[in-house]
């Protein structure tokens, strides 16, 4: 589609934020008159990290014209406000007609932590979203490690190659990338990043009881550190993981394990498909399940199994999808209150 920039109206509720105990944070449309406001927020973000200089004239002019920057490109840039000090900043324009790029991430030193980021990310997200993006890019320097644990925080995953900038202070930059509403195969990157917001996910459905080898209260450390021992089986090729999104946050996930015995090599196993509590009974699990048939195939896996707690909603869903059930063991797992209950296996042949 194209741009509408009427579309590009505030819709930040009034532009309030409180950003410390006796002041208060007000967020507007950037000026170009903003311009040293601007340089000295980035430049206040960027020293705090080595080897780092800058070179506005030479390198970055349009900083002295954000808002025109911007603009000219159908996008739309936001300024964070306190006692006439800039302290955020945050723009958003259109790459193409589904690709929207979040840039200018910053926020003053002195405010982190205070949820501003938060509030910025969300005012640039929603914009593009009511204006139909279906793909949110941005770009972050590799060495601004607080910056990616932000933004893997806010469900963006890794994605594609290292870009060099080719610049005085040698940046080397991350791409990140998450749909809107969709589906992603996580490759090594993209599952490495995934951790924070897949460890949310399986916290947060053990938390309201499922059955998935974890007993509740379950640590976050310990949820991260099941993911990153998943990603490392991604880079080794013998899983297969994959996140769904809904308006711009990864709600879902689910897993293949390929790494079947040699004489299995037809086979694959179904592991941890998990649906955020608050996102169920929306078709996330099935999309899950079917996308996960589509990777068994494309890795040559004719046979899936799995297993689950009987009686739970997955039992429901893996029998609307057409799974087979290869018979039940009772009081094969214990609840949160120590009480067995009957798990059921279950087989689906592809393509025979
Ligand atoms: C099982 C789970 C993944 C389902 O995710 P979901 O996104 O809610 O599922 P969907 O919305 O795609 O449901 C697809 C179908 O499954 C069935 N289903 C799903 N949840 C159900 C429930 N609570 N009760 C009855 N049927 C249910 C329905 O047939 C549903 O279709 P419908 O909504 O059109 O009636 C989710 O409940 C979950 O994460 N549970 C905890 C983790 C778990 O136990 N995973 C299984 C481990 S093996």
């Amino acid at each position: 589609m194209t741009h509408d920039p009427t579309r590009a109206a505030p819709p930040f509720p009034g532009g309030q934020f409180p950003g410390g105990p006796d002041r208060e944070v007000k967020i507007r449309f950037g000026v170009d008159s903003d311009g040293p406001g601007i340089i000295a927020l980035i430049w206040a973000c960027w020293s705090a990290y080595p080897n780092i200089t800058m070179d506005v004239d030479g390198e970055l002019p349009q900083l002295r014209a954000l808002g025109s920057y911007y603009a000219d490109k159908g996008g739309t840039l936001w300024i964070a406000e306190a006692d006439v000090k800039i302290v955020g900043l945050i723009a958003v324009w259109p790459m193409d007609d589904v690709t929207w790029e979040i840039c200018q991430v910053y926020v003053d030193p002195a405010l982190h932590g205070s949820g501003l980021g938060h509030a910025l990310l969300d005012q640039a997200e929603r914009l593009a979203i009511a204006a139909d993006a279906e793909r949110l890019v941005l770009w972050s320097d590799t060495r601004f490690d607080r910056a990616h644990r932000f933004y893997e925080k806010r469900s963006y995953v890794r994605q594609g190659p290292v870009r060099v900038l080719g610049d005085i202070s040698n940046s080397l930059e991350f791409g990140y990338a998450k749909p809107v509403n969709g589906l992603v195969l996580l490759d090594i990157a993209a599952a490495n990043a995934a951790e924070t917001r897949l460890a949310d996910i399986l916290v947060a459905c053990v938390e309201a009881g499922a059955g998935v080898s974890f007993l509740p209260p379950l640590p976050r450390e310990k949820a991260t550190a099941f993911w990153h021992r998943m990603a490392s089986d991604v880079g080794a090729g013998t899983r297969v993981l994959l996140a769904v999104w809904r308006d711009g946050v990864m709600v879902g996930t689910g897993m293949l394990d390929l790494a079947m015995a040699e004489n299995q090599p037809h086979r694959a196993e179904v592991q941890k498909v998990l649906v955020h509590p608050l996102a169920r009974r929306s078709g996330v699990g099935r999309e899950v399940m079917q996308a996960l048939e589509r990777s068994a195939l494309a890795a040559g896996r004719t046979l899936l199994t799995l297993d689950t707690r009987a009686g739970d909603a997955g039992e429901a869903l893996y029998r609307g999808q057409g799974w087979q059930e290869a018979g039940r063991i009772p009081g094969y797992a214990l609840d949160a209150a120590g009480v067995p209950h009957d798990t059921v296996f279950f087989w689906k042949g592809l393509g025979l």
